[in-house]
């Protein structure tokens, strides 16, 4: 409501603006360049890189909650506890690929929807399944993740981007590496009880 001599209302100018619409500030797939002594190929390189390295490992993450709410069975709270401290694990991953990504002068991807789009790991089914199925198709996204971690790794450290090289390495491979260690020892068949 407006008043004729002095404008909006005291009410009216302290409601909230509510949906607003206006361009996108930086378009996803562009490079906005900052001082950070690195070429913009090179930038561009890693953050292509990078997104599908967040998509993998949102999926990742995901399918761990997803495995720590299902679980069943006589393994049932040590995995449950399992499952949710490799989730933290993989979501304080998820952050440091996304601000490396907008660092680099990218934009990361963020939304369920766009991470379904690319990631490269299978979709599980929305039902729970067996422990031992859990634990496989665990170590089969982490396969996955290790093997395009590796690879872009070495990319990032042909062109110079060693900031890109370390979170690699320093984080991703070795998070995942001791991840793969956890869960593969569970699918050892070794006697519970009595020796063989
Ligand atoms: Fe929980």
């Amino acid at each position: 409501m407006t008043n004729r001599h002095t404008g909006p209302t005291v009410v009216e100018r302290s409601r909230p603006l509510t949906i607003q619409h206006a361009k996108e500030l930086q378009h996803y797939g562009t490079v906005s360049r900052l001082p950070i002594a690195l070429d913009a190929s090179v930038c561009h390189a890693s953050v292509d890189n990078l997104n599908q390295l967040l998509a993998d490992t949102i999926t990742l993450r995901d399918m761990y909650k997803k495995h720590h709410w299902q679980v069943s069975g006589p393994t049932f709270y040590q995995l449950h506890l399992l499952f949710d401290k490799h989730f933290n694990e993989q979501g304080q991953l998820v952050d440091a690929i996304a601000e490396r990504i907008q660092l680099l002068g990218g934009v990361s991807i963020a939304m369920a929807h766009d991470v379904a789009e690319m990631t490269l790991i299978p979709r599980p089914p929305r039902g729970r399944e067996e422990v031992p199925v859990q634990l496989s198709r665990l170590l089969h996204a982490h396969e996955i993740v290790l093997k395009e971690a590796r690879a872009m790794a070495r990319q990032a450290a042909e062109a110079g981007d060693d900031g890109t090289n370390d979170l690699l390495v320093s984080d991703v491979i070795r998070t995942n590496e001791l991840q793969v260690w956890f869960i593969g020892e569970h699918l050892v068949d070794t006697p519970l009880v009595g020796h063989e």
